[in-house]
């Protein structure tokens, strides 16, 4: 028979906060909106501001994005003062573009409040577009609230650390309920950013770091022997393909750009004009005009695959086009132009030069 090494644990829920602090105490990423153990707490708005920015974004990509809004924006008072277009040109680029529209909202909300945020989750949930996670969050991490933070990061380490291997999404609810089991009344701020740069870190998603851990010997999941199957996602739904076209319309050094409407995909951005692939699967030529066929841009949206077609007119005759507005190509990175549309720019200026 073939011997099996089991790891050996010794699970006590209450134990987990105090080794993780410690670990955190050490090890705590150094990251600009973060105040590190022992300093004093960091303001709310920047505390918000900066999980606004990371949900669904790399600690890596948001630097700059929260070097740009609180060097400009220095306030919530500053930024609920500020014209929705320049904040929307000024995320361009970090995508889920939802999250700027409801960061300008709950800025006009606090703005109306004194400039003061709400102190608890509840207080915190009740502004406009603040979720679950937001106001756990920010709770914690700017008020020292016990709060239950639960992001992917966290997913994964609650997962492993009580080997829960109901399949994502339905396993959530049992990871959250594990999660308030081992949260602490105490410094719940640095526990949240504890289990996030656990998670990171160290309990990573493809090869976790088991040794260096300071939750290994409480590890469920490291002691049935596969803590990277965990968690379990239910199989990915393969992802459309949709096909559009957009429209590089240039006269006089000057491209013509659209600001695309209301809440729908891309809502209150800064784009080229373009067929309707947000709203439909295939879509028709709808401009006139002598047109060059350019290259095929690529771009992955959450739900689907895109493959949008540059159409090229240079110098046409009249153009009427009623809610459009004619802008430098030379300044064509100050437009904000979010990611999709910029390769396409990208790709006409080459074009047009080559
Ligand atoms: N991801 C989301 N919020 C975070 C934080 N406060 N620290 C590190 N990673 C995070």
């Amino acid at each position: 028979m073939q011997a099996r090494e089991e790891a050996e644990i010794t699970f006590d829920p209450e134990a987990v906060a105090p080794a993780l602090l410690g670990w955190y105490d050490v090890h705590a990423r150094r990251l600009p909106w973060r105040k590190l153990p022992g300093e004093a707490r960091q303001e709310p708005y920047k505390v918000w501001l900066s999980e606004v920015m990371l949900q669904q974004t790399t600690v890596a990509a948001v630097g700059p994005y929260f070097a740009k809004f609180t060097a400009r924006w220095p306030t919530v008072g500053d930024l609920a003062a500020a014209d929705d277009a320049d904040v929307m040109a000024a995320w361009a680029g970090l995508g889920y573009y939802a999250r700027a529209r409801n960061l300008l909202a709950c800025a006009r909300a606090v703005a109306a409040m004194g400039e003061v945020f709400p102190d608890t989750e509840e207080g915190l949930r009740a502004l406009p577009g603040l979720g679950e996670y937001t106001a756990a969050a920010v709770a914690a991490i700017a008020f020292g609230r016990r709060a239950v933070v639960v992001d992917a990061n966290v997913e994964r380490v609650v997962a492993r650390l009580f080997a829960i291997d109901e399949p994502l999404p339905g396993g959530r609810a049992a990871i959250r309920f594990a999660a308030g089991q081992v949260t602490p009344d105490e410094r719940a701020g640095d526990f949240a950013q504890a289990m996030m740069d656990l998670g990171a870190t160290i309990c990573t998603a493809r090869s976790p770091r088991c040794m260096l851990c300071p939750l290994s010997v409480q590890c469920r999941g490291r002691a049935e022997g596969a803590p990277e199957r965990l968690p379990v996602k239910a199989a990915k739904k393969a992802k459309p393909l949709r096909q559009g076209r957009a429209y590089w319309i240039e006269r006089d050094g000057k491209v013509l750009l659209v600001t695309r409407a209301g809440r729908g995909m891309l809502g209150g951005m800064r784009a080229l004009p373009d067929d309707g692939w947000s709203a439909k699967g295939d879509g028709a030529a709808v401009l006139d005009g002598e047109w060059r066929q350019g290259g095929v841009v690529r771009h992955s949206f959450t739900h689907f695959d895109l493959e949008l077609q540059l159409m090229l007119c240079v110098q046409p005759g009249a153009v009427s086009h009623g809610d459009g507005e004619w802008w430098p190509v030379e300044q064509i990175e100050a437009a904000g132009l979010p990611t999709v549309f910029a390769k396409a720019a990208r790709l006409a200026i080459a074009e047009r030069n080559g």
